[in-house]
């Protein structure tokens, strides 16, 4: 793993959707892995702006979302789904036949994750997968335990998650849904990169564990040390707890492959 740091959460952002750009310009028929949440709003907003401003082409590119709530119908205002339109899909140029969200609602959900597994095989596998981190150390929504070869799959969501997710539902962690499809952490790993985007001082610890830490089902996103391209990019608030911080500056201030993001 890489890690990136960033000045404030804008700039770890503003990164973020530049790599993605850079990667859609390279290959327009991308397949790009979405994430969800608070953090990805300011990536969503970036990637929008560059599509308004520079033609930023998304025509050919396909998306598969990490996860959805279960029992939430693809309308619903607060389903993933709905999130996706609100932040990317009304307001850039994919297709809607392209894009690929997982239906909470499908008569049988293991048919459904077994319909989306073979999705993204015909698709030829993920190019880039977006990820967030869960203050319980998730990716997905892959809670402690998770199997660390796990594929799509229905999980229980923990008492944290609902929690961190309450926000989203009027601050009431009683109205997040109890259970969610998740791609699994195998799925994820299969992904040629992943970019991991964590930003605030309520991630640091979890952070400092995922990318420092031993490598554990307790918390699946160190999971990501064994993914052979994941960069996390972070800003300096997520920071505060890592040790190699040092190095991690050392490795964008002087490597040819951040020169032209410095
Ligand atoms: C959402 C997802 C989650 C989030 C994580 C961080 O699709 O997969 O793993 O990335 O929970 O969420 P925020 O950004 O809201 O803190």
């Amino acid at each position: 793993m890489e890690v990136i740091i960033r000045p404030t959460a804008d700039a770890a952002a503003l990164l973020t959707a530049r790599l993605i750009a850079r990667m859609l310009q390279g290959k327009p028929q991308l397949v790009l892995g979405l994430a969800t949440g608070r953090t990805m709003e300011h990536v969503y907003a970036e990637l929008v702006r560059r599509h308004r401003v520079g033609g930023l082409d998304f025509s050919l590119c396909r998306s598969f979302n990490l996860d959805e709530y279960v029992g939430l119908a693809p309308e619903h205002p607060d389903s993933y789904c709905q999130y996706m339109n609100r932040h990317l899909f009304q307001h850039v140029n994919i297709d809607p036949r392209n894009t690929h969200v997982l239906n909470g609602t499908a008569p049988d959900l293991g048919a459904e994750c077994e319909r989306f597994e073979r999705l993204i095989r015909e698709c030829g596998g993920i190019d880039l997968q977006l990820l967030g981190i869960g203050t319980d150390g998730h990716i997905g929504f892959n809670e402690p335990l998770s199997a660390l070869l796990s594929r799509t799959r229905e999980k229980a969501l923990t008492p944290a998650t609902r929690a961190q997710n309450a926000s989203m539902f009027g601050g009431d962690a009683s109205r997040v849904p109890a259970r969610a499809l998740t791609m699994g952490v195998g799925t994820i790993q299969e992904s040629r990169r992943c970019l991991l985007l964590v930003t605030g001082a309520d991630k640091a610890a979890i952070l400092a564990r995922a990318v420092e830490g031993p490598i554990t089902a307790m918390v699946t996103g160190s999971a990501l040390q064994l993914h052979p391209r994941c960069t996390a990019i972070i800003d300096e608030a997520a920071a505060t707890d890592l040790r190699g911080t040092d190095y991690y500056r050392w490795v964008f201030a002087t490597e040819p492959e951040w020169a032209e993001f410095r």
